[in-house]
């Protein structure tokens, strides 16, 4: 069975025009294996963001091709890309996109309200993983209240609570203590042990470079696997 669940190829993606024309990337070829855990590097505005955006399907790149799961996002209507996306993929936002009128356990809950859970059954597996998250007790809490460190925590709980096939993390453990950041790789490397899962993040943290199965360099819209 091919375990390549992720493919990239040939993408390119351009912002702007004439002189404000950035290409951010460049013919990108990229692939993930199920079970894996595969970290993208580099330097600020080396197209990072850009590329996750556009594997989680929030992006469409100008030319190329990107199939998640078996599916063709190039192909895709709108309306098919927010159902696999949905149902299939965990984002962990840089800027955590946490909803502030709602408490920590209900920003959890949504992924699976989404997926049409009932609210008992979403808001009980929402509190087993912020107690997995170290945030047990701080469920009725509005995000502004906590920390950057304890926000983020709430958004990789978000991004976990349902379970996806595939998590994508942008710089998940920056704002984390080393022994938090430990305990979060620790979730992601358990998470992607189970069958037909896997990790995509960005990172610049080199304490956690040791969880990863396979690293992509980015430099100027270029990515090298090693
Ligand atoms: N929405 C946008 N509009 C214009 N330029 C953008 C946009 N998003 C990204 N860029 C540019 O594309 C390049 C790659 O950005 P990004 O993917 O965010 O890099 P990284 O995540 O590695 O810092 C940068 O030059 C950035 O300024
Ligand atoms: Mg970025």
């Amino acid at each position: 069975m091919d375990k390549v669940v992720v493919k990239v190829a040939n993408v390119s993606k351009h912002f702007g025009e004439g002189e404000k024309k950035v290409r951010a990337l460049k013919e990108v070829d990229l692939h993930a294996e199920e079970g894996q855990i595969l970290m993208i590097v580099g330097p600020s505005g080396s197209g990072k963001t850009t590329l996750i955006s556009i594997i989680a399907g929030t992006l469409k790149p100008d030319t190329g091709s990107v199939n998640v799961f078996q599916n063709e996002l190039e192909n895709m209507s709108e309306e098919d890309i927010t159902f696999f996306r949905k149902e299939n993929v965990g984002f962990i936002f840089q800027q955590f996109n946490l909803i502030p009128t709602l408490t920590v356990l209900e920003n959890v809950s949504i992924p699976l309200l989404l997926n049409d859970a009932p609210k008992e059954v979403a808001e009980e597996r929402a509190r087993h993983v912020l107690e997995k998250v170290g945030l047990k007790g701080r469920e009725d809490e509005k995000p502004q209240k906590l920390s950057g460190g304890q926000q983020q925590r709430v958004a990789i709980a978000r991004a976990l609570v349902h379970e996806p096939k595939l998590v994508i993390c942008d710089e998940p453990t920056a704002a984390l203590d080393a022994e938090t950041g430990n305990k979060i790789m620790g979730l992601i490397s358990e998470m992607v042990k189970q069958p037909g899962r896997l990790a995509i993040i960005v990172t610049h943290d080199s304490r956690i470079f040791k969880f990863a199965d396979k690293i992509a360099k980015m430099d100027d819209g270029v990515c090298t696997l090693e």
